[in-house]
């Protein structure tokens, strides 16, 4: 390779810069000799013991350290904010951009010629690939894997998507709270994200048919030896990048979010994929809308039967072939011509692969639901669309006209929704304003809100819910999500009354609020904003330059890729 690699602006020459920039990292140990102008891969780790779903990285990145050595290349391994969906208030969501920009500074500001993207949790890999699309170096993203099944009184129960079952069957009165610490401890048995076909699932199904990843990346369980070996041929391929100068741009390419988007149906994906997509696509430099969503997604079946729209988890998913073997059954759906990080097609890249167990990937004529897209709704409630995921609703629910019960927070449905006097019954529609990216702030995946008890304990056991909120990947319901634009921007969602009726049908793509419009222009004028949870920090940042869900909810002067024009000295 005769091109002059970035890392040499740093690490050639003879000056004193040189001497600086040399001299401090070898105070670990480096000979001189791994300043030769090799290619030098930064390793993005998003570690934390306060995200139990990354906590495993450090082994993992040996890994891919050895695979980096092997080819030649020098790895150093960096930090980067980590977005621990468990643990992190008001909302993971929240931070996701701050980590972008975390990621895409470190990588700009560095001596780094490549980078490998160590994701997991839900919100890190997002994160990662937004900060990385903005420098568009050579980069190849590693998933930490899923975890093993929980196990449970004999039968496997999936993260999350189990939690959201227990919770509402204690409630109902059905479960003791002695089962549900019990369930508490079998669900988490071993390191790894949820393994439901949860967002960090999704998100780590989507990098793969984005081609970001090697071939297998999404469903090999955090503790099996496949992962470690992938780490390594991860390492091994960084620095192939490198020398090949495959860039980040050559690979997210309208195509691949097209392949992406039809994938998610495919698997039955999170409804936030839809946001994060957007969101990259915007770093990149590709258009991709929510119009985008609804006509690439229409007519895709979703054949992978993995909680929470069917039955399986991601060890299943492993053993059944992953997402070779997805992508090999939708084949006729996708452009398998789309060049990856292996340097080759998806089509080459799953020539292979073989359907191990058609009833985890279904068969095409024996799908789990046969249009499995992910639903734009349009309408005067949401006039810049929200989105709901069919394979995760009630069928009969999906065209519903039904009495608004309207929650103004979070806080204020907790309140009430338990109370045995709250006017409710089964075909009432559940609205909640205020929770989106403004109004929460970081749009939390409160969206998917449980239902009265009184309902519950009368076997009731989905209803239809609005809001601007996202939810979990892992949860399900008749649930519509994303509306923009949210409350607390002054969009209709803000203007619903309790009593007023709503019609939602989701064949039409409509969610219409049955209120003339000189009747919703009375209640505008009255509308007041509410109060921002924090004055200054970041949230004010935040909350001043978050883009609508629509548009991704990346600050608007986030969007873009920067490139990675290597910066003046520091010296
Ligand atoms: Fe980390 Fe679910 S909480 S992936």
């Amino acid at each position: 390779m005769s091109r002059k690699l970035r890392s040499q602006s740093w690490f050639g020459g003879q000056g004193k810069n040189a001497f600086i920039h040399r001299s401090w990292m070898k105070n670990g140990g480096l000979p001189d000799d791994v300043f030769d102008g090799r290619p030098v891969i930064g390793i993005c780790n998003t570690f934390s013991e306060l995200t139990p779903c990354n906590a495993h990285f450090r082994g993992l990145a040996e890994h891919i350290k050895a695979g980096v050595l092997e080819a030649g290349g020098l790895p150093l391994e960096f930090p980067v904010f980590s977005c621990g969906e468990s643990n992190l208030r008001p909302t993971a969501m929240l931070f996701r951009n701050l980590a972008s920009m975390d990621v895409e500074e470190a990588i700009r500001g560095n001596p780094i010629d490549g980078v490998v993207l160590m994701a997991g949790c839900d919100k890190t890999t997002p994160s990662l690939l937004m900060g990385a699309a903005s420098c568009d170096l050579p980069t190849i993203l590693i998933s930490g894997g899923p975890m093993l099944n929980g196990k449970f009184h004999g039968r496997d129960i999936g993260s999350g998507t189990d939690v959201f079952r227990f919770s509402d069957e204690v409630r109902a009165g059905t479960m003791s709270l002695d089962e549900f610490t019990a369930a508490e401890r079998a669900m988490s048995r071993s390191p790894g994200h949820c393994m439901t076909m949860g967002t960090a699932s999704t998100m780590a199904s989507l990098s793969e048919s984005l081609g970001v990843t090697l071939p297998g990346n999404a469903a090999f369980p955090a503790v099996d030896a496949n992962r470690a070996r992938l780490a390594r041929l991860t390492g091994r391929r960084a620095v192939a990048m490198v020398n090949d100068d495959l860039r980040l741009s050559q690979i997210l390419t309208r195509t691949a979010f097209a392949n992406s988007i039809r994938m998610n149906g495919a698997i039955g994906g999170s409804t936030n994929a839809v946001i994060h997509l957007i969101a990259i696509a915007g770093r990149i430099g590709v258009d991709l809308t929510l119009e985008d969503w609804d006509r690439l997604g229409r007519d895709i079946p979703t054949i992978v039967n993995l909680m929470p729209s069917g039955q399986y988890l991601m060890e299943d998913f492993c053993y059944a072939g992953g997402i070779p073997a997805v992508m090999k059954e939708m084949a006729d759906h996708l452009d398998l011509d789309a060049l990856t990080v292996t340097g080759r097609s998806l089509g080459e890249n799953i020539a292979d692969a073989v359907n191990e167990n058609p009833d985890v990937i279904r068969p095409r004529d024996r799908a789990l639901v046969a249009h499995g897209g992910i639903a734009v709704l349009g309408g005067n409630l949401a006039p810049d669309g929200a989105v709901l995921k069919p394979s995760a609703a009630t069928p009969e629910l999906l065209q519903h006209h039904g009495k608004a019960v309207v929650f103004s927070s979070i806080e204020d449905f907790r309140a009430r929704i338990d109370d045995p006097d709250l006017d409710v019954d089964k075909d009432s529609i559940l609205v909640l304003q205020n929770c989106g990216p403004k109004g929460y702030p970081g749009m939390a995946e409160v969206g998917n809100m449980p239902l009265p008890q009184k309902l519950l304990k009368q076997g009731v056991r989905d209803m239809v819910r609005i809001s601007d909120a996202r939810m979990s990947g892992t949860a399900f319901g008749t649930v519509v999500l994303h509306t923009a634009p949210e409350a607390a921007a002054g969009g209709p969602l803000a203007l619903v009354r309790d009593g007023d009726m709503i019609t939602l049908d989701v064949a039409g793509r409509r969610l219409h609020l049955d209120v003339d419009d000189a009747e919703l222009d009375a209640r505008r004028v009255e509308w007041e904003p509410p109060p921002p949870a924090m004055n200054g920090g970041y949230q004010s940042l935040y909350v001043e330059h978050v883009l609508q869900a629509d548009r991704g909810a990346d600050l608007d002067f986030l969007v873009g890729c920067r490139g990675a024009a290597v910066p003046r000295e520091s010296h």
